[in-house]
């Protein structure tokens, strides 16, 4: 009754701590945070810092930003990199959500990488609570991408969940409501549009930066030899002369240059499922493989992960938002089984 009170007076919030994105969903109120995971600190001469801005405003600084001033990326390859930074952005962004330090704080659930040790996991908690949230739930991303995706992570039936975000893809497997075995892996959209600046900077002379990568890669990318063959124009430095230089790329193009990382998506699939017990390998084979993650949106990722890996193959609603839908699935449950157990 008196948590029922509580979480009337503060809305549970869920958050995902993503490489690229820092998302908040407030249940009842959808998705209240969408931001670049970037905090702009100052550095003061006596050594203090001091918060100048977070997400896109911090994002905008970078590269462009004076020698005092540090644009930082406290998750990178999907790994708290640094918690003291974290807990800033955190207390920013809850701050923002509720307009003002409410006396009764969030019940909040954090969805935080797999294997986490346990100072890092008390790090995380510690951040929310300093942050002003009254209870704190951690979920593991890959168990809370399959809850936002829809899957019955309860019942005993083994589901395998692709989760390809911009700094990392974690494969896992789950069944039972718990994580059988995930596997981590240095591969995600970042790394495709590094593929893409390799492949430009080798074939063409042609250096560009990463943000025109992603452009094109979300424009244009396939990684399936289709009908049509779009072309975008991509500009930068030509490596020979130093001047700016434009050319016009294709699809076709662009999906020879992420051929590898791709490939190296499918093989992860395979090497998971061998580790796989058996029972819960054929139990995948039948339900397939779930793609959740920003670059699951990537055209034809679908089709060409069921084609190297032989197995069925869909993609989750709004697959990007799956971590953080799942996890605010995870503190409504928290809550349930709090009042049932009186
Ligand atoms: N429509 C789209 N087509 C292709 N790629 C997309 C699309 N939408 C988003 N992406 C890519 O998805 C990536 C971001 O995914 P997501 O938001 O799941 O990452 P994240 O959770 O911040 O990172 P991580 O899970 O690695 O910590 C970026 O590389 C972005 O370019
Ligand atoms: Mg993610």
């Amino acid at each position: 009754m008196f948590q029922s009170m509580l979480g009337a007076l503060s809305a549970d919030l869920a958050i995902d701590l993503g490489s690229a994105s820092t998302r908040i969903f407030a249940v009842g109120r959808g998705l209240v945070v969408d931001v670049p995971t970037r905090v702009a600190i100052l550095e003061e001469r006596d050594g203090r810092r001091r918060l100048l801005a977070v997400g896109a405003e911090a994002r905008q600084m970078e590269g462009r930003n004076p020698a005092d001033v540090r644009v930082l990326q406290p998750v990178q390859e999907g790994a708290i990199i640094d918690f003291e930074v974290v807990e800033v952005m955190l207390r920013h962004l809850m701050l923002q959500v509720q307009g003002r330090r409410l006396w009764v704080g969030p019940r909040v659930a954090i969805a935080v990488p797999h294997a986490l040790t346990d100072v890092e996991r008390r790090a995380v908690r510690e951040s929310a609570e300093a942050s002003g949230a009254r209870e704190v739930h951690l979920v593991e991303q890959p168990l809370a991408a399959a809850i936002g995706a829809g899957l019955p992570v309860d019942e005993a039936c083994g589901q395998l969940v692709l989760d390809v975000g911009a700094g990392h893809t974690s494969v896992s497997v789950l069944s039972l409501g718990g994580i059988v075995f995930s596997r981590r892996l240095r591969v995600g959209g970042d790394h495709l549009d590094e593929a893409l600046v390799n492949h430009l900077r080798e074939h063409h002379g042609l250096l560009i930066p990463m943000a025109a990568a992603e452009d094109v890669r979300r424009a244009i990318g396939s990684v399936m030899p289709g009908g049509s063959n779009p072309t975008a124009w991509v500009r930068g430095r030509h490596l020979d002369s130093g001047y700016p230089r434009a050319m016009e790329l294709d699809a076709n193009e662009v999906r020879i240059a992420l051929q590898e990382p791709i490939q190296q998506l499918a093989e992860a699939v395979l090497h998971t499922l061998e580790r796989t017990p058996p029972d819960l390998a054929a139990d995948v084979a039948e339900t397939g493989v779930v793609l959740t993650g920003g670059v699951a949106s990537l055209s034809g990722l679908d089709r060409a992960v069921s084609r190297m890996a032989g197995l069925p193959v869909i993609v989750a609603e709004d697959p990007q938002l799956a971590v953080v839908r799942g996890a605010a699935e995870w503190v409504g449950r928290a809550g349930s089984r709090k009042r049932a157990a009186g």
